[in-house]
């Protein structure tokens, strides 16, 4: 289910597993219409995804976004006995309410700066005080990764916090989160788990900011590689034992197992990772250089996944790098140009792959139809390696109304060099 890089990421990759006979994309877009055939389904209306599901012997739905999480699709499906990739609505709660997330950290000792709920612009306002600049003030709710806001001094924080209780999140920010400013490098961390059982997924660093160098504003995010040398195999343990296995135990000794992949981001800091957030499902592009390096059959692991036998796989990665490079339309992350032509000519040479994120065809033609529009994707072995490759494929493709940062994996090139 879903329409984006990471769904078009995933459907490669189900397309290629011995154990997946036929694969249907709800809605699909149409890179992903090479590996699988498109539906059109409503992820809103659970019964009728459910009756589609029965008419077609579904044997496993994996659910790529979160909205659809976080709105109970997954329990809906289970009730009806279809084995489903993704989290309950409750445990969904992980991605769906930062406050909750934090509170869970707290039960759990799990490491994750200082913060406070707030429910009104009173009580956030007086909050304040308990924190110093840069203020990090996020909203409650799913906000499209648009809901933080991190303020350099108090005039800003007051403004932001007016701004969000006033509606400018809508009902995302009926909550306010204020938390304490982690100092470090951020890199991204997976696990699947099947409420019992745990296993790594791999690491990513990814660039969220629209400009090279790391400025301007936020994005859904401009490209990533995997895996993160950052995240070296101690911090990674470390990341098991102190974040994700806590989250796991407590989760189901609380009555919300999670099932399905958890994404930490984590801020390295010098006393060792914590928690900044975590997300119901793959990162997106995240998942793009995940599915390039991922060795074995995924409809198999994510099967096992779903029916908590998670204990039976194993998940192995190349150890190659694989480097993804956003093309977006112009204007993103405000208002993009729609409707641009693309043609992506033989950008596929070698193991390149374009993963189409905002594309639709009109009239035969290729356009986008997004602000995040094709993910260039290529490995190597370093980051520097795929990152070469990675440009050498993105140059081949004709995209006037695009525009994607040159520096994709800047920090591990400068390390590397
Ligand atoms: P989130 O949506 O919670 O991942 O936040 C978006 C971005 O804001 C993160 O990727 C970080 O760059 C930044 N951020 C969030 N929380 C913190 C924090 N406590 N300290 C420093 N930066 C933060
Ligand atoms: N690329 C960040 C995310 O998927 O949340």
């Amino acid at each position: 289910m879903g329409s984006g890089g990471r769904e078009h990421a995933l459907a490669w990759k189900l397309a290629q597993s011995p154990s997946c006979t036929k694969l249907y994309a709800a809605p699909g877009n149409p890179g992903i219409a090479e590996e699988a055939e498109c539906v059109v389904l409503d992820a809103g209306d659970h019964a009728a995804v459910i009756a589609w599901c029965k008419g077609h012997d579904i044997a496993l739905v994996v659910i790529g976004p979160e909205a659809p999480l976080v709105d109970g699709l997954a329990d809906s499906l289970r009730a009806a006995d279809i084995a489903t990739f993704g989290p309950s609505k409750a445990a969904a709660q992980l991605e769906g309410s930062k406050g909750f997330t934090k509170d869970l950290c707290e039960r759990a000792g799990i490491p994750t700066g200082g913060y406070v709920r707030t429910h009104s612009l009173d009580e956030a306002l007086a909050a304040l005080s308990g924190f110093t600049a840069p203020y990090v003030l996020k909203a409650d709710g799913l906000a499209a990764g648009k809901g933080v806001v991190i303020a350099a001094d108090k005039a800003e924080a007051q403004a932001a916090l007016t701004d969000m209780f006033g509606g400018g999140f809508g009902e995302a920010g009926a909550q306010v989160v204020i938390e304490e400013f982690l100092h470090g490098e951020e890199a991204s961390f997976f696990a699947l788990t099947d409420g019992t059982h745990v296993i790594p997924f791999g690491t990513a660093q990814d660039h969220k900011q629209v400009g090279e160098g790391d400025v301007g504003p936020n994005t859904g995010g401009m490209g990533a590689y995997s895996p993160a040398p950052v995240l070296t195999p101690e911090l990674q343990a470390r990341v098991m034992a102190e974040i994700i296995q806590p989250t796991v135990d407590r989760m189901r000794v609380e009555g919300m197992p999670y099932s399905g992949v958890l994404y930490a981001g984590l801020m390295l800091t010098q006393s060792g990772p914590q928690l900044i957030e975590y997300n119901a499902r793959f990162g997106d592009p995240e998942c793009q250089v995940l599915m390039m390096r991922l060795q074995g059959d995924l409809a198999a692991i994510m099967l096992a996944c779903a029916k908590g036998e998670l204990a039976s796989v194993e998940a192995s990665f190349a150890d190659e790098t694989a480097l993804t490079v956003v093309m977006a339309a112009k204007g993103y992350p405000g208002t993009p140009e729609k409707g641009g032509a693309i043609g992506l000519g033989d950008a596929e040479v070698s193991d390149a792959k374009v993963f189409h994120a905002g594309t639709k065809l009109v009239e035969g033609g290729l356009v986008a139809n997004g602000g995040r529009v094709l993910n260039v994707t290529a490995s190597g072995g370093s980051v520097t390696e795929a990152q070469k490759a990675a440009y050498e494929a993105l140059d081949k493709v004709d995209f006037a109304s695009g525009f994607c940062r040159r520096d994709i994996g800047w920090k591990e090139v400068a390390r590397e060099g």
